[in-house]
């Protein structure tokens, strides 16, 4: 199999198309994006939207978030899906490697994530990677919902 992983750089309805079919592999709850949705994300100066992609079509994203705080410049990984056809060939860890690259090359100091432990192909995934699990509280308070 042969994956393109590259940054996606502009709002098109292809690429709306083929995240709209990832993000309910992703959350139950999210609603489907819209245009104007993929454009605000890709036209954030925080946010690098890394796309898979194989024979044109999107097998995999991954988000990663670049921003600057008192304690150095950090970043966060978010949103990590691969298409259920296209699992367990490396799609994922291309991702995570290439959102690793781009953290490095920014100078940010640590990586964050965060995923349920019932999430054991991430966990794995995660782990194979070097990210080293963290003893700390996780909080969320809901606005919406
Ligand atoms: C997690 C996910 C992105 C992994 O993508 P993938 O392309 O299948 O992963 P890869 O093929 O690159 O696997 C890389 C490593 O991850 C781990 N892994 C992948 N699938 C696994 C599984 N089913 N069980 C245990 N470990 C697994 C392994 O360490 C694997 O390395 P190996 O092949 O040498 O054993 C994919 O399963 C997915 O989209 N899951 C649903 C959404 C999700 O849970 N997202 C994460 C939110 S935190």
């Amino acid at each position: 199999m042969s994956v393109t992983i590259e940054v996606a750089s502009s709002a098109t309805d292809e690429l709306l198309a083929g995240m709209n079919k990832l993000l309910p592999q992703l959350s139950t709850t999210a609603p489907p994006l819209e245009l104007a949705d993929l454009e605000r994300i890709i036209g954030s100066p925080s946010i690098t939207l890394f796309v898979a992609t194989e024979n044109s079509e999107l097998v995999g994203s991954l988000t990663l978030a670049i921003f600057p705080i008192p304690t150095g410049l950090r970043a966060w990984i978010e949103d990590v899906v691969v298409d259920g056809s296209s699992r367990g060939a490396g799609v994922g860890e291309a991702l995570i490697g290439a959102a690793v690259n781009e953290a490095r090359k920014c100078n940010a100091r640590s990586i964050d994530l965060t995923s349920r432990p019932d999430r054991e192909s991430a966990n794995g995934l995660y782990q194979k990677m070097g990210f080293v699990l963290r003893e700390t509280n996780v909080y969320r308070y809901p606005i919406e919902g």
